[in-house]
């Protein structure tokens, strides 16, 4: 009998392979090459180029298993029975082969033969329209005809924006009147009786911008069914959350906090919401997410945040989440196996990501208190939308919260302000995406038409960089046209091409297209809707549309580009073997004249640890291993331990780069030939990017030589100028520096001298102010303590004064006032005296009654300042 996720999974997908299904592995949770999307949302996602036509599936039938995240409903999460944001969707597709007979068939074969569901629980809906459905189910399958209900379109009709879309039907399980009986307990209602456990889709039409329903050339099919939903029905579970794909996080929780999970309401929806959120969140952070403030990241801060939240709901005090990473990474195993291999890296990023939560949450808890005396201070009883919504924002506050926390101070919050600030929000973020779906979907398609056209393997650049060939494509401002002249600036798509196109971190070819009539410069090669696109400039002549053209590219910055990506593999390894097998390549930019590589690792690297994994690179360069590629099968690949990158989706085949025994990975870069190639590797920076990840750029071959040339001038010239040998270098600086030193002491000493010969000078400059002793004077280039020094040997030698002695110094007059004890329980006070004086000269200060020191902004009015002491001593003394 199946029940576990596991199982539920490996029927699922050994029974279409029974069907003659190719069984591909999940993609990651980050698409790649679609900007119409944050997340794989659905197990047809990754194939939208398969479904439009624009590429060749491997196999015209694949089913899989699909992590996904949806994010829209995420308030509702923890407080439904089946709202998440991560789950996982099985799904059997087909591209132009069968349609809806075989879905509908295998469908009802797989839910009653297989799961061995009751067919007197299970109901179908279809879309009012489709005729065709209705009598599959009812004659093909036997069902009576009221199982069997049409729906409309909201319902049954599935697309998403624009693309592939069609009618769908549902399967749903009735889980009997004891699930519930609202009102919203009928097919089709958001009520936990009946559960949309498959939907079918029958992806015919494609619908366009223009807002129009064309039929595909191929008829398609799609289909989803949610896994936790069928495992809550065969493990007899209320929700999903008790399912044991989500319940052994939950277990783990309550462990650590001691609190049933059924307590009350709100520990359950607390227990939820953290387990949903460390699913989504963990799994997205292993596919190479990370938390910021935009777009994905964002995201990704707002999983964790909300989980921290609640936490703190449970008691906790501390970061948690990362301690469930485990478990979580034990359940979605079979689906995600990548966390398991990231699991350092990914408890890191919790930890430290919900650290720096809880101080953000102390600073707007501050804020909000700040708000609220405010309020109470003019008398006021409502805070703001807008302000909860900064809360809100800018230090994650959910609105809850922030409610809770002003209810305490008899303040309620302005919930409808705060929606519509939250609702522009939303219509922003909207308009963003939309706008990156409208041009690139354009785009796209202009492009893909050449495919066709497009021998396979067309790239011959692995080893020729010269290709006569033909140019059966020519653009120019996203148009195609006949010809591009002299001037032009446009692209040119050749049948065969030994031009790179930037992928994989390595930037595009450079070079020249020409024939006798044109000469063309290629700026760039970039790859569109898996087309080669050379973008170029014509520098003379004229190119037309099939011209026979000769394709050269720029051999000197290929090499230079080869070394810095074979460096890069170099790196890679020797990172995994100085720092741990943690470290995995994050993202990676592979120049003519750099490399930057950013790796998961936690700390800044010890300066002994640079030193060592340039010198096992250095090192394997000079061993000079052949560099050998070889296209394998990917499972091949992987047994032969080949390090694939996390969070990248690769094809059936993939190209193996090896090097000697040191280094292989998956890589569809170009190589140099053996890896003395590479001449020398230096690291010229180490730098951390985020929470988790480090960046090393560093140099190869003539720019490393270059490197090393500019520090040696900058070493040989500054020897020079201080005339010594570099090698003599740092003696001759230490030897600099205690001179200087010595010669800051001596010039001290002399000013302490000069000072002290003053000092008799200014004896006798004592004035006799209403039978009071006041001495004033300004000294020339004297410091603070200089100043104070003078002014304490003053006081000792004259019994009875008020001295205020002033100096000036880089646009600024420092003042230092003492008064002797006779003086001061007269009233003269060294601090009130400073300050007025000061005050003339632009400045401020103060002090106890018997010394004082203040600064002044505005040196030109020492004398006026100073004369100021005459008449606040006949002041107070008259
Ligand atoms: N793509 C369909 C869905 O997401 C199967 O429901």
């Amino acid at each position: 009998m199946i029940k576990s996720g596991d199982e539920i999974r490996q029927a699922y997908l050994d029974f279409f392979e029974s069907k003659g299904h190719l069984i591909l592995d999940s993609a990651p949770l980050v698409p790649k090459n679609d900007p119409s999307l944050l997340w794989i949302n659905a197990g047809m996602a990754p194939f939208k180029p398969y479904f439009d036509g624009s590429l060749e599936p491997p196999k015209k039938r694949i089913a899989t298993s699909q992590k996904c995240i949806r994010t829209n409903d995420i308030e509702n999460v923890g407080k439904t029975a089946r709202h998440h944001t991560y789950f996982e969707m099985l799904g059997n597709f087909s591209f132009g082969d069968y349609f809806k007979e075989e879905a509908i068939v295998w469908g009802w074969e797989f839910v009653t033969e297989v799961l061995e569901f009751d067919p007197d629980k299970l109901w179908i809906t279809i879309y009012e329209e489709d005729d065709e459905a209705f009598e599959i189910w009812h004659q093909t399958v036997g069902l009576a005809e009221e199982r069997i209900v049409r729906m409309g379109k909201k319902e049954n009709f599935w697309q998403i924006g624009t693309g592939p879309c069609g009618p769908c039907s549902e399967i749903h399980y009735d889980r009997g009147p004891e699930a519930g009986d609202s009102k919203e307990d009928v097919l089709g209602g958001d009520g936990d009786r009946y559960l949309e456990i498959w939907n079918l889709v029958f992806t015919q039409y494609n619908y366009t911008e223009a807002g129009e329903y064309k039929e595909l050339p191929n008829k398609n099919i799609d289909t989803g069914m949610g896994l936790e939903r069928v495992a809550s029905i065969l493990q007899e579970t209320e929700t999903n959350f008790e399912t044991d794909l989500i319940k052994p996080i939950i277990d783990q929780t309550v462990e650590m906090t001691g609190i049933p999970y059924q307590k009350d309401e709100e520990s359950l929806t607390a227990y939820r919401v953290i387990a949903d959120h460390i699913r989504s969140a963990s799994v997205a952070i292993s596919d190479g997410a990370l938390p910021s403030n935009e777009g994905r990241g964002y995201v990704i801060r707002r999983l964790i945040r909300r989980a921290a939240r609640y936490g703190r709901k449970l008691g906790f005090e501390e970061p948690f989440l990362y301690k469930l990473v485990e478990i979580t990474a034990e359940i979605v195993k079979g689906v995600a196996p990548d966390l398991k291999k990231q699991l350092a890296h990914v408890k890191n990023v919790l930890k430290s990501e919900e650290e720096s939560f809880l101080k953000t949450l102390e600073q707007g808890l501050n804020i909000l208190e700040e708000m609220l005396s405010q309020l109470k201070a003019e008398d006021k009883k409502v805070l703001q939308g807008k302000d909860a919504f900064r809360l809100y924002d800018t230090y994650g506050f959910p609105l809850d919260l922030t409610e809770d926390i002003a209810a305490e101070a008899g303040i309620k919050v302005d919930q409808k302000g705060f929606e519509k600030e939250m609702e522009a929000q939303r219509k922003r973020a909207r308009a963003a995406r939309e706008e990156t779906s409208f041009s690139s979907g354009e785009v796209e398609k202009l492009y893909s038409e050449f495919k066709d056209q497009i021998e396979e393997d067309n790239f011959t650049g692995y080893h020729s960089l010269k290709e006569e060939t033909q140019a059966i494509g020519l653009l120019k401002d996203n148009q195609k046209v006949d010809k591009l002249s002299q001037g032009d600036q446009g692209d040119i798509i050749l049948i065969k091409t030994p031009f790179y196109a930037e992928s994989g971190g390595q930037i595009g070819d450079k070079g020249v297209i020409q024939n006798e009539n044109f000469e063309a410069e290629v700026k760039d090669t970039v790859k569109k809707a898996e087309v080669f696109v050379h973008q170029v400039e014509v520098i003379s002549g004229q190119i037309e549309l099939n011209d026979q053209v000769e394709a050269v590219v720029y051999n000197n910055r290929r090499q230079a580009t080869a070394r810095h990506h074979s460096a890069t593999h170099l790196l890679h390894k020797a990172l995994k073997e100085v720092l741990g097998d943690h470290v995995n390549q994050s993202g990676s930019l592979v120049a003519p004249d750099r490399l930057r590589f950013d790796f998961t690792h936690f700390s800044a690297l010890k300066e002994a640890e640079i030193d060592e994994i340039e010198r096992k690179v250095n090192q394997a360069v000079m061993e000079n291993y052949p560099v050998e590629t070889a296209v394998k099968a990917i499972d091949e690949a992987k047994e032969m331990g080949a390090t694939a990158l996390f969070g990248e989706k690769y094809g059936e085949e993939v190209r193996v780069v090896k090097m000697g025994d040191f280094s292989m990975e998956l890589c569809g870069g170009t190589h140099v030939n053996a890896t003395g190639d590479i001449g020398a590797f230096k690291i010229v920076s180490e730098s951390g990017i985020a929470a988790g990840v480090r960046r090393i750029e560093a140099v190869t071959g003539e720019y490393a030589l270059d490197y090393f040339n500019s520090k040696l001038d900058i070493l040989n010239k500054t020897a020079a100028e201080l005339k010594t040998e570099p090698d003599n270098l740092l003696d001759r600086v230490k030897q600099l520096q205690q001179q200087q030193k010595d010669l800051e002491k001596e010039l001290e000493a002399l000013k302490q001298k000069l000072a002290g010969s003053k000092k008799d000078e200014l004896i006798d400059q004592l004035q006799q102010i209403e039978g009071v002793n006041v001495l004033t004077a300004e000294l020339e280039d004297l410091d603070n303590s200089a100043l104070r020094n003078l002014n304490d040997q003053l006081k000792d030698k004259i019994d009875s004064a008020v001295i205020v002695l002033a100096s000036k110094a880089d646009n600024k007059v420092i003042f230092v006032a003492s008064v002797t004890k006779d003086l001061i329980e007269k009233g003269f006070k060294a601090g009130d005296i400073i300050s007025k004086v000061a005050g003339i000269a632009g400045g401020g200060g103060g002090g106890r009654p018997d010394m004082a020191q203040a600064g002044g902004s505005k040196p030109e009015k020492t004398v006026a300042a100073l004369a100021e002491v005459e008449k606040i001593v006949k002041e107070i003394a008259g």
